[in-house]
């Protein structure tokens, strides 16, 4: 299908009349899979907070060396909740350039960023994309892909990068992260990042105003409601953090939190 912007990325029966957190962070790291009204939306935040790309590349950065520390922790298999539209470092190139056989399902709401994630995988035998709410852990964990790619009896690298705070208070989320944790083996890890009011840099309530125009309105957490979502793991060194400051590369300076603006973490299941 080929929408009235000229592009043929749009799936059919894609709702594209909304705005999504996937399409306005694309447009945040440069993606080319981002329409009029996601650009619209992404230069509101931008006008309330010039650091949000930043903030969003950051987060990316994040999540490549997250994925790099756990293959170093000996995870070959990945569930990526709410993986976004594909941008260059994806997680099966990170974990694939290390093993070629490493295991990778993404898992997202986002018709656009599922179907573009299943072109980019074509011919790829061991990563595939499932469209499914991340609330439904049963529906998920049974789900075609799971079952084909992931070997649950072994750990797996949860990953929920900027994924929490899409999540309404109901259903519990911390039941929800409680539900993958229960199904995946010991050694599994699970890394997320989440947006917090505990930070200046998206504390202007002018951000979660801006969002409500969108299919994914947030729910920023305060600290002790992001530790509660590592309920059952134990969080590895350094802790809960924010994003650039997770176990940064080498010579990477510092970032104050008030400008990182997310909280950062990873644990393991005992
Ligand atoms: C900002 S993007 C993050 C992409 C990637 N995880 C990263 O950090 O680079 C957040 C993604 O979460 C997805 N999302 C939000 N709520 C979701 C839900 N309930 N189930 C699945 N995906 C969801 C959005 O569609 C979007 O693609």
């Amino acid at each position: 299908m080929t929408d009235q912007e000229g592009v043929d990325w749009i799936p059919p029966g894609a709702d594209i009349s909304r705005p999504s957190a996937a399409r306005i962070y694309d447009y945040l790291l440069g993606g080319a899979h981002n329409l009029a009204a996601d650009r619209d939306v992404a230069q509101r935040l931008e006008a309330i907070q010039p650091q949000v790309a930043t903030v969003a590349r950051r987060n990316r950065a994040f999540l490549r060396r997250v994925v790099r520390f756990l293959l170093d922790q000996g995870i070959r298999q990945f569930l990526d909740l709410g993986s976004g539209i594909p941008t260059v470092g994806n997680v099966h190139e990170v974990a694939q350039d290390v093993d070629p056989a490493a295991k990778v399902v993404y898992v997202d709401h986002e018709p656009v960023a599922v179907a573009h994630s299943l072109m980019l995988l074509k011919g790829n035998r061991h990563a595939s994309a499932l469209e499914a709410d991340a609330t439904d852990p049963a529906a998920v964990l049974a789900s075609e892909p799971v079952a084909r790619l992931l070997d649950l009896g072994k750990p797996v690298g949860l990953l929920a990068i900027t994924l929490g705070h899409y999540l309404p208070p109901e259903p519990d989320v911390r039941g929800v992260f409680a539900a993958y944790r229960d199904a995946l083996a010991p050694g599994s890890h699970l890394a997320l990042t989440h947006l917090t009011n505990d930070f200046a840099v998206l504390r202007d309530p002018r951000v979660a105003e801006t969002m409500k125009s969108t299919q994914d309105h947030i729910y920023p957490r305060s600290r002790s409601e992001v530790l509660a979502l590592f309920e059952g793991f134990e969080l590895v060194e350094p802790g809960l953090t924010t994003s650039a400051n997770w176990r940064p590369d080498r010579l990477a300076a510092v970032v104050d939190p008030e400008e990182d603006g997310l909280y950062a973490g990873v644990g393991v299941k005992p």
